[in-house]
C-alpha cells in the first residue's frame, strides 16, 4: 500500500501515527513526492501536492470539514474523498457546546458583570420550557450534542437537509424550517459544513430572526455568519451573545473588532480538535476495508460539499 502524507502541520507527529497504524504501508511525507501512491492522506494540502503525485485509489481528509479540501483548485476529479467522522470530536463537540449552553441558561455573563460591580442581586430563574437550542446541523457532531444536552431537559430542535431524525429532537428541513425554527430558538448552535449553500447563511436576516436576546454559538466554520452583520446585531442589544470558536480569517487578526467585544466568547478554533491517534486509527481502518472494496463511512458527496 503506497501512502502519501501532506499535512499543515505536526508533520512528525502524524507520520509517527501513521507509521504505528499502518505498520506494513509504504508511507511517504511531502513534499517527498512519488510519481503515484494509492491513498493521500491531507489536511490542507498545497495544490502542487497533487499536481506531483497521482492518487490511484482516495482522498483522505484529515479533519471533519472538507470545504478546504475541496477548494484546492488541483484537486483531482473522480477520485472519492473520505472524511474523519467523529474520531474523539464528538465529545469534544458535545463538551464546548454544553457550557456555552448553561452559561446562557444560567446567565453567566450577567452575574459576571454583578460581580464586578459588588452587586448581590439574585435573578429570577429562565423557564427552561422556553428555553429552546436550535441545533444547525444533526449529522455526527450535531446528534452527539443533542445527546449532550437531552437530560437537562432543553426543548432542541434540529435542522437539515433531510429533516434527520434525532431522538429528542424536534426536527426541521428547508427554508421554511429554518426560519420557523430561528424564530423559536434561544441558543442556536452552528454545526453545519461550509458548502456554497451554507456560506453566508447566518447574515443579518437569519440573526435577527431570532428572538431579542438570543445566543450565537458558531463552531462549524467562519464563513457561515456574516461577520458585518452579527457585530451589529451584537451592539444594538439583539443577540445577547455570541460564542464563537471560527472565524472568517484565522488566526483572527489582531485588530479585529471581535476581539474586545463586551458580547462575544471567543477561543482559538479548539472545540473539537483532531485527535491524532484516534485518527490515524480510524483512517487506517478506513483505508485497509476502502481496500478490500468494502462500503466504507465518511464517503464525500463533492455535489452537495460535504
Ligand atoms: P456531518 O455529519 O456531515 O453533518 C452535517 C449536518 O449539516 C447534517 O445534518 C446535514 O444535513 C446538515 N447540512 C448540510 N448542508 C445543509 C444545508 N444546506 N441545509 C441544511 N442542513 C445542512 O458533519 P459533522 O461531522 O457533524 O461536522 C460538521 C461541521 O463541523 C464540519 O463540516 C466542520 O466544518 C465543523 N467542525 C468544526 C470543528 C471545530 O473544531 N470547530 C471540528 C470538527 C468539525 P443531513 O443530515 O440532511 O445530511
Ligand atoms: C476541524 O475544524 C475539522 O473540520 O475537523
Amino acid at each position: 500500500m503506497r501512502l502519501l502524507l501532506a499535512t499543515a502541520s505536526q508533520r512528525q507527529a502524524w507520520r509517527d501515527a501513521f507509521a504505528r497504524a499502518m505498520p506494513g504501508a509504504e508511507l511517504r511525507v511531502w513534499p517527498d513526492a512519488p510519481p503515484a501512491v494509492d491513498y493521500a492522506i491531507v489536511w490542507k494540502p498545497p495544490p502542487e501536492c497533487f499536481e506531483r503525485v497521482r492518487v490511484e485509489r482516495a482522498i483522505v481528509n484529515l479533519g471533519a470539514g472538507v470545504d478546504a479540501l475541496l477548494a484546492v483548485p488541483t484537486l483531482p476529479a473522480g477520485v472519492p474523498i473520505l472524511r474523519l467522522t467523529d474520531a474523539g470530536m464528538a465529545e469534544q463537540m458535545a463538551e464546548y457546546v454544553t457550557l456555552a449552553v448553561l452559561a446562557a441558561f444560567r446567565e453567566q455573563r450577567e452575574y459576571a458583570r454583578q460581580q464586578n460591580e459588588r452587586l448581590w442581586r439574585p435573578r429570577r430563574r429562565l423557564d427552561k420550557s422556553a428555553f429552546r437550542v436550535g441545533l444547525l446541523g444533526v449529522g455526527v457532531l450535531g446528534a452527539a450534542v443533542a445527546q449532550a444536552l437531552r437530560p437537562f431537559g432543553f426543548p432542541l430542535a434540529g435542522w437539515s437537509r433531510g429533516a434527520r431524525e434525532v431522538p429528542g429532537v424536534a426536527a426541521y428541513a428547508g427554508p421554511e424550517g429554518f426560519h420557523a425554527m430561528l424564530a423559536a430558538t434561544s441558543v442556536l448552535v452552528c454545526m453545519l459544513p461550509l458548502t456554497p449553500m451554507t456560506r453566508g447563511l447566518l447574515g443579518a436576516a437569519a440573526l435577527r430572526r431570532l428572538p431579542r436576546g438570543a445566543h450565537l454559538v458558531n463552531v462549524a466554520r467562519g464563513e457561515l455568519v456574516v461577520e458585518a452583520d452579527l457585530l451589529a446585531a451584537l451592539d444594538d442589544g439583539h443577540l445577547a451573545c455570541a460564542t464563537l470558536d471560527v472565524f472568517a480569517e484565522e488566526p483572527l487578526p489582531p485588530g479585529h473588532p471581535f476581539w474586545h467585544h463586551p458580547r462575544i466568547v471567543l477561543t482559538p478554533h479548539v472545540s473539537a480538535a483532531t485527535l491524532i491517534d484516534e485518527s490515524a486509527a480510524q483512517v487506517a481502518a478506513r483505508i485497509a476495508a476502502h481496500a478490500r472494496g468494502e462500503r466504507v463511512g465518511g464517503v464525500v458527496d463533492r455535489e452537495r460539499g460535504y
